[in-house]
């Protein structure tokens, strides 16, 4: 696993971690499904497609789904149910106007060359189908990066180059969707805050390690205490209940 790319985040994917601390992501995907609204028979690549449990559902809805994600362990977990999955960088799309639609959930914010990605999503889209997709958009986890910053920062460690996420403000994507040559359809900000089934220390486990890569184990605990200190003014509502400060980007666009 680990397909470390030139774009990559350092994020290291453990289905396993995933299943148990990250389910609910799959889950919160139903209104971008319903965005989307595949038909039976379409050809839908998901990017990013992780796990594979909500591909699961466009595949049960009828499309024909082919799932891509850098994580070949992700890529596993999705052949596990029996999807077409491929590992694939999403900067170097390599599909020529094939798909009737883009999908993508909770992936795009991973992807540091937003250009890029969307070049390829173009360009693998026949004329006039559809990209939807729904990822972190601006103000996503801001409190949570704050934490992590702060107590990076409190222990002497810069946080410069640690930031893993790519979180834009809908002007910003719309105009990147422009440029590569999309005809945006809808595009909004919409606050979701999001209860985490396994707590903070749950969230941090699978998504933060990009902040706290290359640190000693007691460092990292340390880092790790000091921010659920940090969040638990604001994010936990003081009987043991997390909330993930979440903002979604969704957007509908046509090629
Ligand atoms: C998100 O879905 O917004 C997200 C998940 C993990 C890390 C950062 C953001």
């Amino acid at each position: 696993m680990d397909n470390i790319t030139p774009h990559a985040s350092g994020q290291k994917w453990n289905a396993g971690h995933y299943a148990e601390n990250a389910h609910f992501v799959p889950q919160l995907g139903h209104d971008v499904v319903k965005l989307l609204s595949p038909q039976p028979g379409q050809r839908i690549l998901d990017l990013g497609c992780g796990d594979g449990a909500l591909t699961e559902r466009l595949v049960q809805l009828g499309a024909d789904v082919l799932g891509v994600d850098s994580s070949e362990d992700m890529v596993d977990a999705t052949r596990k149910r029996g999807i077409n999955a491929r590992v694939v960088d999403a900067h170097e799309l390599p599909f020529d106007h094939e798909f009737d639609a883009v999908f993508s959930n909770a992936a795009l914010h991973w992807m540091l060359d937003p250009q890029a990605v969307l070049a390829g999503v173009k360009r693998a889209l026949k004329p006039g189908g559809r990209f939807v997709a729904e990822f972190g958009g601006h103000g996503n986890v801001a409190a949570i990066c704050t934490a992590l910053i702060a107590s990076l920062q409190f222990r002497g460690i810069s946080a410069r180059g640690r930031h893993p996420w790519y979180f834009p403000t809908t002007e910003e994507y719309a105009s990147i969707l422009q440029t590569v040559g999309f005809k945006v359809d809808t595009i909004e900000l919409i606050p979701r805050p999001t209860p985490l089934p396994t707590g903070m220390a749950g969230w941090l486990e699978t998504f933060a390690n990009p902040f706290l890569s290359g640190l000693e184990e007691d460092l990292r605990h340390s880092i790790i205490d000091n921010t659920l200190m940090l969040l638990s003014h604001s994010l936990n509502d003081g009987q043991g209940n997390w909330t993930a400060d979440y903002v979604r980007l969704r957007v509908s666009a046509h090629a």
